[in-house]
């Protein structure tokens, strides 16, 4: 029935609300930010962020009688998403001199911060000790060198974790995993390493070694390897006590609980994440005799992903008969990297026909000149004309952070919504800004 509304066949939306057939993020309907703040266009659900904050705030507080959530700001770094997770009560996990300026900026005190990466320059490590930084996670034996002098230098003293290598391979795609044998991060666990690592930095007389640190990979989407690699800590633990008297005053379990991106993910709770760490460290602590630690988590995509909703505006759709629907979007690559670079794989919806029946496999392609500029194969939407708004969910995390400016396509802004209220928290850049460290020529 032409014109019907197809209520059984309207298609489930991840984030927001379908009120008539339109969707409505954070009280705001879509149709009306894309009108406002043009496409494409990166939409922040704040109150979404807040809950996921919550959410790990709570388990820990249930689980354990200290723990600390740390928000992995490379998931999403700008003042706004910082000063949230801080006002959330999380630390701030920053790996750059600018992700610690950005957190800074954003009124996060210095000793808020953990500063992670796997090759920190000396000047990187300087600003940290300089500005107070909570925690540094010596991640490999030049830090460790590199802190040693500084410190000597300096004066400074600084608080440190160290990061290990449990040799655990979750599974999730290659370039995302961290925490096995081959991984440019981290001392080894089954080479040695770690050991050593333990026994230099006792040595270095301004390092106070305050406890062990992994991250295994991140969109893990089952416990099992997060258990496996709470085991192995513990386990070293264990062995920091027994062999160098020394207490893991605080555990960080890393970051890399999955999100959902297709209605059919099914990821573990929070909950239930926080639960199975606490049974693994509770009862190796009890079995060895050890206190128990402050356990920390760093959450990044877990905060951030399913708040994210971006928004397009369909330009060229073209049919190949008999091969394939291509509708073009006017972002891209440049503003989502992750299809190309991942594979990963996003639901598509038309933002204002939401009660039409998906009647056609479409591919949902970006603006820039590669074939591999897809950003959702094979969606099933209604079939789309251009001018649509299409709207593609759970794109909070790792989008806007690892944006380019690939073809010079400037970057979306970052809208956040709530209570039916929008505000922009990252202007969209101009053609200015891409030409503003251009020389122009004589
Ligand atoms: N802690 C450390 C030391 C990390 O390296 C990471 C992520 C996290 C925490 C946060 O992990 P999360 O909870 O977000 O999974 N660009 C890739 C993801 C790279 C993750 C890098 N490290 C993607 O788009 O899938």
């Amino acid at each position: 029935m032409d014109g019907e509304p197809v209520i059984e066949e309207r298609q489930r939306v991840l984030l927001g609300e379908v009120q008539g057939g339109r969707l409505v993020i954070g009280g705001v309907p879509a149709a009306d930010l894309a009108r406002q703040f043009g496409t494409p266009l990166y939409v922040m659900d704040e109150r979404r962020i807040r809950d996921n904050c919550r959410a790990y705030t709570a388990a820990l507080r249930a689980a354990f009688p200290r723990a600390q959530a740390v928000f992995a700001s490379k998931a999403l770094c700008c003042l706004a998403t910082c000063r949230l997770a801080h006002e959330e009560g999380l630390l701030i996990d920053v790996v750059s001199a600018g992700e610690i300026h950005t957190a800074l900026r954003a009124g996060v005190p210095a000793d808020r911060l953990l500063l992670h990466g796997s090759n920190k320059t000396p000047d990187e490590l300087e600003l940290a000790l300089r500005s107070g930084v909570g925690r540094i996670v010596v991640d490999n034996f030049y830090d460790l060198e590199l802190l040693e002098a500084l410190t000597a230098r300096t004066g400074a003293v600084a608080d440190v974790l160290l990061r290990l290598t449990p040799g655990i391979e979750p599974h999730t795609h290659r370039a995302i995993r961290t925490g096995g044998v081959d991984s440019k991060f981290g001392f080894g666990m089954v080479d040695g390493a770690a050991r050593e690592a333990v026994a230099r930095t006792l040595d270095v007389p301004r390092l106070r070694l305050r406890g062990i640190h992994c991250h295994i990979g991140s969109q893990v989407m089952d416990l099992e390897p997060f258990v496996l690699a709470a085991e192995a800590m513990m386990e070293f633990a264990a062995w920091m006590a027994r062999a160098q008297r020394v207490t893991v005053e605080e555990l960080d379990l890393g970051g890399g609980l999955g999100i959902r991106y297709l209605p059919a993910d099914e990821p573990p709770s929070v909950e239930a994440y926080v639960s199975a760490l606490a049974r693994v460290v509770r009862t190796r602590a009890g079995e060895h005799g050890l206190p128990l630690p402050t356990v920390m988590v760093e959450p990044g995509r877990s905060i951030v992903g399913d708040a994210g909703v971006t928004l397009y505006t369909v330009g060229a759709v073209k049919a190949i008969p008999g091969i394939r629907a291509y509708a073009s979007v006017d972002g891209g690559m440049y503003e989502n990297p992750r299809p190309a670079l991942y594979n990963a794989r996003y639901q598509a919806v038309l933002a204002e026909r939401l009660l039409e029946p998906a009647t056609a496999t479409v591919t949902i392609a970006g603006r820039c000149c590669e074939s591999g500029d897809v950003l959702v194969w094979d969606a099933r939407v209604p079939e789309p004309r251009p001018g649509d708004l299409l709207a593609v969910f759970s794109t909070g995390a790792y989008t806007y952070s690892m944006a380019s400016n690939y073809n010079r396509y400037p970057r979306p802004p970052i809208v956040f919504v709530r209570d039916g209220r929008a505000r922009v928290v990252v202007a969209r850049e101009t053609i200015d800004d891409l030409l503003a460290r251009d020389i122009p020529p004589a």
